[in-house]
């Protein structure tokens, strides 16, 4: 774990970072139900907003409108407090998404490898678009975290994941930020 800033602020709403299959769903989820906070899946929210699964809005309306969803639902909870929230692993790469929550939202990104990503994506078996179309996801996926990190690397907090069990990340968090009552 390394805890990079202003480890004297209050956490009102948390946001979990990281690429895909890091676990943020899981993780928040059981972060959420042990602060007793909302939890707020922003993949989840676009796809009833929109009535299409991610991999459908990929593939009819593009990357650029999913984006553009993406960025719209994250508006919407600029006063929220309380909350738990687990976007998708690409809503870093809008800067813009992290400045439109609430200011004393605290930033913990779960750090995964590819390796390990892409073996949890494939054992989950839900499709995602930027790692279908290839014979290699796992270098797909290097690439594409390598692109990230930098992004990801804003966190306020950042736990590694790989071989961890939600349970064991969950405390972890809990035991270096704190949260707000
Ligand atoms: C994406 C991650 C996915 C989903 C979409 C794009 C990305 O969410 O939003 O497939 O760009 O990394 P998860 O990180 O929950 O898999």
């Amino acid at each position: 774990m390394e805890s990079r800033s202003d480890e004297g602020v209050v956490a009102r709403n948390v946001v979990l970072v990281g690429f895909m299959g890091a676990g943020k769903s899981t993780v928040g989820q059981q972060l959420a139900a042990a602060l007793g906070w909302t939890f707020i899946d922003l993949d989840e929210a676009i796809v009833r907003e929109s009535g299409s699964s991610v991999a459908e809005l990929f593939r009819t309306r593009g990357e650029a409108a999913f984006r553009a969803l993406e960025s719209r639902l994250t508006a919407r909870l600029s006063s929220v407090e309380h909350a738990v929230i687990a976007p998708g692993g690409g809503w870093i790469t809008d800067p813009a998404n992290p400045a439109r929550l609430p200011r004393q939202t605290r930033t913990v990104w779960l750090r995964v490898s590819a390796e390990e990503a892409v073996r949890r994506i494939q054992a989950a078996g839900v499709e995602r678009p930027l790692l279908a179309a290839t014979a290699d996801p796992v270098a797909a996926a290097r690439a594409l975290l390598e692109q990230r990190e930098t992004l990801y690397g804003t966190a306020d907090v950042v736990v590694d994941v790989d071989g961890r069990e939600p349970a064991e990340i969950v405390e972890e968090i809990r035991s270096t930020i704190r949260f707000e009552e």
